[in-house]
């Protein structure tokens, strides 16, 4: 499905309290952003209209949430279903930012001292065409070596998505790059967990009879350097 131009994206973007224009200026300072710094930092990559990432953060004010995304186009949706989401509910907006940012390129982002605790990877696009195409993949080896440096110790990594190739192959990329899958399904929705929020992509794969795999996966410690040789085991 294409997306419309949305000539209004930008202004309303630029005028939203909670949407972190020139993002980078927080790189390794984003805890700070937050009127509860304290609070676990979790990221969502890829939030798209923020139907999941409106729900959780709403659902959790005790932690504190990022939710990216390259494109303005989606990221405007984003900005209104927080808003709506959080007037329902009577609550203010305060644990939760949007930006606009490629993640292939996160490292102008985030930092150490950032010491995020989750990542949420839902329905990134697969990528499956060409094999030169999949390290695009939000979960590829490449990419989860990107995200290391400012995870904490036993950071998890949620990933749900339709596709059974780039689920078998994101089960393969994981431990390349020191993360352990410690749970997961091939049929999410056979015995729902309370916890689930569905995606709008996963509501639109569930409607087409395809099944969502989801796995969750934590970050093992980075590989010890062996006594007098200064070079990873
Ligand atoms: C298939 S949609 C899924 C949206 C949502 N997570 C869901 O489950 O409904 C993938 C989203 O990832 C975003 N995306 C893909 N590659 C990206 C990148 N390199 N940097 C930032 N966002 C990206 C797209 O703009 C899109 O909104």
């Amino acid at each position: 499905m294409r997306m419309r131009f949305k000539p209004y994206a930008g202004p309303e973007l630029a005028a939203c309290p909670f949407h972190m224009n020139d993002a980078t200026q927080y790189r390794g300072h984003w805890r700070e952003t937050f009127a509860r710094p304290e609070q676990p930092l979790h990221l969502e990559l890829g939030c798209g209209k923020g139907g999941f990432l409106s729900r959780l953060a709403s659902r959790h004010p005790e932690i504190n949430y990022i939710g990216v995304d390259i494109t303005d186009k989606v990221l405007i949706l984003a900005k209104r279903n927080i808003e709506r989401v959080y007037a329902e509910k009577g609550l203010a907006i305060d644990n939760v930012k949007t930006l606009a940012h490629d993640i292939e390129r996160i490292p102008t982002l985030l930092d150490v001292p950032d010491r995020v605790e989750r990542i949420y990877i839902n329905f990134c696009n697969p990528w499956n065409k060409k094999a030169n195409h999949k390290k695009h993949r939000l979960t590829h080896t490449r990419q989860l070596l990107l995200y290391r440096p400012f995870l904490v110790e036993n950071a998890e990594v949620w990933f749900k998505c339709d596709d059974e190739d780039l689920f078998n192959d994101t089960l393969r990329y994981l431990p390349q790059a020191g993360f352990t899958v410690t749970w997961q399904t091939r049929d999410l929705h056979a015995n729902e967990p309370a916890w689930n929020i569905r995606t709008e992509h996963e509501q639109m794969f569930t409607e087409m009879g395809i099944p969502t795999k989801a796995l969750i996966a934590r970050m093992d410690a980075p590989p010890v350097a062996a006594p007098g040789t200064g070079s990873p085991r």
